[in-house]
């Protein structure tokens, strides 16, 4: 049987970052990957460009059922250092939104990075083999049956993140593993994913595919927590676009999600205000100066207000109720996408076993979890690769 330091399953973000930083301390690290095609995550992030991490990651972006988890990794492994790495590999780059960076290029440069920094660590590859078995002796020495042979480690680093996208090679592997080594799980989910509605619903909405507006979208009883002033895309089926998905993480089933149609702006009292300076148009054509129009229509069909009334033929209380609808549109989505259309899962390993430190099991001396595998769910925008990165270090330098 062949023996190393240290055997890293799944060659992801988190099992590359994690398998290099252990090589290049001196220790023998094999990386197991069941995948044929290397990193596919990685390679349709960000449309092919990679949204690799954020200026402004820190503990609040991220979601789990123990908050403070996070913290020690995402501050001793920063976006800094993750661009210090970009540096020494002459990849360049640009901030699109908000603190969010992205290749200029290439997501296959992060990739042959991550490449590179694990053949100067003389990391071991296993690729493609599925892992059939996971034994740990009394000695506590991990002994993998694989499809390539038995292997063994002294520590096992488990990176096979979440159920996301299957067809890509998604697999519940971690949290079975986790199950036998007698780890809870927190319930997942899929997350940064569209919502959809049931097509009674949504045939007012469904010829709107394609429409998109800025919004301000919120979810659940704790609406100052999830809120996001981001674009909203309209789908034959829902909705989709950055706040949606930043919602759907929030979102819980059978809640209603809100929309503020017009973000940082009172529409009830701009309503009122056009009416008494005696302003004569339809509403439908006024509410198309703030939305598209045909939007605009649409809504108010669904409000059963007129498109052609005119401001001055409604009464004050119809226009507040109206302007007080357009700022708080209620929506009770009937589900979502579901992992095939999922960017992340939401919940995981329980952090609450885990060392915060380290990664590594507080049940099991020498098995470790990182990256998405864990119940740390990042805002859309790069948080969860930078997770991957810092959970992926902390793993490295410690085992
Ligand atoms: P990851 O999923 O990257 O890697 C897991 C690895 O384990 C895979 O290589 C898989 O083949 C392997 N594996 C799984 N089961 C196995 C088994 N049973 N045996 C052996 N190997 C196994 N995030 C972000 O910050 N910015 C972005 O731009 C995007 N964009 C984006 C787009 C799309 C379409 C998706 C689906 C996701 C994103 N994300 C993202 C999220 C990001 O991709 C994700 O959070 C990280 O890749 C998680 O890294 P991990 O290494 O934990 O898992």
């Amino acid at each position: 049987m062949e023996s190393f330091d240290i055997a890293v399953i799944g060659a992801g973000a988190a099992g590359m970052m994690c398998a290099a930083v252990a090589g290049q301390r001196g220790a023998r690290v094999v990386l197991i990957d069941h995948s044929p095609r290397l990193a596919e995550k990685i390679r349709i992030s960000g449309g092919g460009r990679c949204n690799f991490t954020n200026l402004q990651a820190g503990p609040v972006n991220f979601l789990s059922a123990n908050p403070h988890f996070c913290r020690s990794a995402l501050a001793r492994y920063t976006p800094r250092d993750f661009l210090a790495l970009l540096k020494s590999h002459r990849i360049s780059w640009h901030e699109k939104h908000r603190g969010q960076l992205f290749c200029d290029h290439s997501s296959e440069s992060i990739i042959d990075m991550l490449k590179a920094e694990c053949e100067t660590g003389r990391v071991a590859w296993r690729r493609p083999v599925t892992v059939q078995a996971v034994r740990r002796s009394e000695a506590g020495v991990f002994a993998l049956e694989t499809s390539g042979g038995e292997l063994a480690a002294r520590a096992l680093i488990i990176a096979t993140g979440g159920l996301s996208i299957p067809k890509i090679g998604a697999t519940d592997f971690a949290y079975r593993l986790g199950k036998q080594f007698g780890h809870k799980l927190v319930d997942t989910r899929p997350a940064l994913v569209p919502l959809t509605f049931t097509s009674e619903e949504w045939a007012p909405f469904s010829a709107l595919a394609g429409v998109s507006l800025e919004v301000e979208v919120s979810a659940g009883a704790k609406r100052a927590q999830g809120s996001f002033v981001e674009d909203l895309l309209f789908t034959h089926r829902g909705l989709s676009g950055p706040g949606v998905l930043q919602i759907s993480s929030y979102w819980q089933s059978g809640e209603p999600i809100v929309i503020d149609l017009l973000p940082g702006r009172d529409a009830a009292v701009e309503l009122l205000e056009a009416k008494a300076d005696g302003n004569k148009r339809q509403i439908g054509n006024l509410l198309g100066q703030w939305l598209p129009a045909r939007l605009a229509h649409a809504w108010l069909d669904t409000h059963d207000v007129s498109a052609e009334a005119r401001l001055t033929d409604l009464s004050d209380k119809s226009l507040r109720r109206l302007g007080e609808a357009f700022s708080r549109w209620v929506l009770t989505p009937s589900g979502t996408e579901g992992y095939r259309k999922a960017e992340v899962t939401k919940g995981g390993v329980d952090t609450r076993e885990l060392s915060s430190t380290t990664m590594m099991s507080a049940r099991v001396p020498g098995l470790y979890f990182i990256g998405e595998a864990v119940d740390v769910t990042g805002w859309l925008g790069g948080y969860n690769f930078q997770w991957a990165w810092a959970s992926g270090v902390a793993a490295g330098e410690a085992a």
